[in-house]
């Protein structure tokens, strides 16, 4: 500690009796491999959000009314524009350092959600989630859902073109809901298509609402991590089920975390230099009736978008309620994803008949079920998502965008089963091969 550093942590020492709590803060381990700092660049992308979204709050206006765009972009000068897209163009063309600042809180919103689906993958494949983390394997499915609903309602704040088109999307899902649809629809939306409150409640919740929620499932969250200590990649230095082997957070990790914090700042910065981000000279205003044929969601839904666009236009009753293709596609199918996401740890657990704590990572190919779950789920949702660029995928190869939906649609029931049982056989005679099985991984009691 430097002299100045040492004097003023004695004089706060003197009242706080901060000594024994930190100095068990700053001796707590972090392990060493790269793969454990996809959850930090999530926190770090997340402060950049917080921070540029204040910045970012101070000049936008929540709201579609119109208003006479008087600024300097001379593409809008004396148009009528609605008040939110007015706003934006405003910030982007006439606040000093407005642009800069829309295009970092894009760029962090795309790592963030990101840097989230990564360290999710790393838990799922290593087993991170099994006891006695569960907890916050199903708080991290939380902040998901959180963050992909924060990306949704950013989206639809500059009520451009494609914010218009994603928001109708929503207002016909909320209408497709069997008994309650339309009166579903009328009260999320304070009356009916578009209205003028769906702008102002988006931004309730897109800067209120959803960030409380995600600072406080994310506290917890890291809260657990710390009271439960990281799992370790299997090493032959340590007995992992018993120790942690890592860095200390003083002064190790600390430098680790802030060189990552600065190349984040500086990746962030740079790619706000170069990459324009949606910037509102793309996209025309939304008004109602238009609708752009190019529209095509953040990258994190088109999963949900390929669903809607390649489940077959049905209907029909079921217990004397009537049901929609795109209430299947948008609602029915999105919930048992995620129903699969939650079970998958208890799923695996009464397969092998497992108990007791695990602490040790895994290769996903050590655990048959874990490599044909993963293969064949996130293969399925990349398949979805390769769909919802079937418009795309006809214009470039010229084949009718009819016959591209029905490779989807067999390719996408055809091929995850296809790879999960392939991999599941093959990570099995693995493991005879090596004379292993996997009720014999080590299962021990409480670290020391
Ligand atoms: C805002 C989103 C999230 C943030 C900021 C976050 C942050 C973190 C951090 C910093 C760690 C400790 C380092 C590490 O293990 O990578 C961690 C651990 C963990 N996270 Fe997350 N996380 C988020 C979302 C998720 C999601 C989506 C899941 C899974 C569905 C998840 C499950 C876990 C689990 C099980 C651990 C303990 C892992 C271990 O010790 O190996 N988290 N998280």
């Amino acid at each position: 500690m430097t002299p100045l550093f040492a004097l003023l942590f004695d004089s706060l020492d003197e009242r706080l009796r901060l000594r024994a709590p930190g100095r068990k803060v700053v001796n707590k381990v972090f392990p060493e491999h790269w793969a454990f700092l996809l959850g930090e660049v999530a926190l770090f992308s997340f402060v950049v959000l917080v921070l540029t979204g204040v910045f970012l709050t101070m000049f936008y206006t929540p709201s579609v009314d119109p208003v006479t765009y008087t600024g300097e972009n001379p593409l809008y000068r004396g148009q009528v524009l609605p008040g939110a897209f007015e706003s934006i163009v405003r910030l982007s063309s006439d606040v000093d350092g407005g642009l800069l600042f829309r295009r970092i809180h894009r760029g962090a919103s795309h790592l963030f959600v990101a840097s989230i689906v990564l360290h999710m993958l790393r838990v799922i494949l290593t087993g991170a989630f099994r006891r006695p983390r569960e907890i916050n394997y199903h708080l991290g499915i939380v902040l998901l859902l959180l963050s992909f609903a924060s990306g949704f309602t950013g989206q639809s704040l500059p009520y451009d073109l494609l914010a218009g088109t994603g928001i109708r999307i929503a207002y016909t899902e909320l209408l497709s809901t069997p008994f309650i649809g339309d009166r579903l629809a009328f009260w999320v939306f304070g009356g009916d298509f578009p209205g003028t409150d769906v702008i102002p409640r988006f931004f309730t919740f897109h800067v209120l609402a959803l960030p409380g929620l995600i600072v406080a499932v994310m506290t917890l969250h890291l809260v657990i991590v710390a009271r439960q200590t990281h799992t370790q990649f299997p090493s032959a230095r340590v007995d992992g089920h018993r120790q942690v082997l890592g860095k200390p957070l003083w002064p190790s990790q600390f430098h680790v975390s802030t060189t990552l914090v600065l190349w984040l700042g500086g990746v962030l910065t740079l790619a706000a230099v170069l990459v324009p981000w949606s910037d509102e000279a793309l996209v025309a205003p939304y008004l109602v009736g238009d609708i752009t044929n190019q529209a095509q969601p953040e990258w994190f839904m088109f999963w949900l978008e390929g669903a809607l666009r390649i489940f077959p236009p049905v209907e029909f009753s079921l217990l004397g309620m009537t049901v929609s293709g795109p209430f299947v596609a948008g609602a029915l199918f999105p919930a048992l994803i995620i129903a699969l996401l939650v079970a998958y740890p208890t799923i695996e657990k009464r397969f092998y008949g497992l108990r007791g704590d695990w602490h040790v990572l895994q290769n996903p190919l050590e655990i048959p079920l874990r490599a044909a779950f993963a293969s064949g789920f996130f293969g399925f949702l990349l398949l979805m998502a390769a769909a919802a660029t079937n418009d795309i995928l006809s214009r470039l190869t010229s084949v009718p965008i009819e016959a591209i939906t029905w490779f989807f649609r067999i390719a996408s029931l055809v091929l995850p089963p296809a790879v999960a049982v392939l991999l599941y056989r093959y990570s099995s005679a693995r493991l005879r091969r090596a004379g292993l099985r996997v009720a014999r991984v080590e299962n021990t009691a409480d670290r020391a």
